[in-house]
């Protein structure tokens, strides 16, 4: 695992987009795996910046999203496809049709059947994480054992929480969620795991205090990946300890 501490997001979103970019340029047809949330809007903005800029065409990329509430449409403006569309898909040239995002609103036995027989025949190349304060990925929240598999999470009070913010109230977070399980996630070829802030110091802090691997703290998971990097920021590093 590499540890790359940034100034701040800024920085550390030009350092997940150099990734990304230098994927792309080697295989324009690469699978991009995607995260949403706070964390990874600095890549998605510098990826549409040079975009716009000339320097990077995503005409033959393809992506998949790591997960999505359950109840919500892509036209719900906290869905995550929601997010995806206003933060990237409608900024860049990534064709419609190479784009998969869970649904929301179909039959989740219907939609980790779709995942799972992609994922069965693609390999993601590069997947940007975020991480919640409990150390979630995705949303493979803390449990006993780990899901290999795309599944349906009951979401922790934690989470709903954490993820109020965004909602006018805790009642309006859904309580359930659909996610790519970790086997989904390991497989990825390159891993930029992002981190900002002193709120997700203690689940870095506990992920690379030593060598274990640990269902409660899903991101330690991680330390079984071929090539992962982890971007933090100044404000994360000040608060670890
Ligand atoms: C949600 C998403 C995660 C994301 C997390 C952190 O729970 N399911 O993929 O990592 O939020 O969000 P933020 O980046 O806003 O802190």
């Amino acid at each position: 695992m590499k540890i790359i501490t940034a100034k701040d997001k800024k920085e550390a979103g030009r350092i997940c987009a150099d990734m990304f970019e230098e994927v792309i340029r080697e295989k324009e047809d690469a699978l991009l795996g995607l995260a949403t949330g706070s964390t990874p809007i600095g890549l998605y903005d510098c990826l549409s910046e040079d975009y716009s800029r000339g320097r990077i065409s995503m005409a033959g990329v393809h992506t998949i999203n790591l997960d999505e509430y359950v109840g919500l449409g892509r036209d719900h403006e906290q869905s995550f496809g929601y997010f995806m569309d206003e933060h990237l898909f409608s900024r860049v040239n990534i064709p419609a049709g190479n784009i998969m995002l869970l649904n929301g609103l179909s039959d989740p036995r219907k939609e980790i059947e779709i995942y799972e027989s992609f994922l069965a025949q693609n390999r993601i190349d590069i997947l940007i994480l975020g991480i919640g304060n409990n150390g979630h990925i995705g949303f493979n929240e803390p449990e006993p054992v780990f899901r290999t598999r795309t599944h349906l999470v009951d979401l922790t009070p934690e989470t709903i929480e954490a993820n109020a913010r965004f909602f006018t109230s805790a009642d309006e977070v859904p309580k359930k969620a659909l996610t790519m399980g970790m086997g989904g996630i390991c497989a990825a070829r390159k891993i930029c795991l992002a981190a900002f802030g002193a709120g997700k110091a203690d689940a870095i802090s506990r992920m690379l205090r030593d060598d274990t691997v640990d269902p409660m703290l899903p991101c330690s998971v991680l330390k079984l990946c071929s090539d992962v990097t982890v971007i933090i920021d100044q404000d994360l590093k000040d608060h670890m300890r």
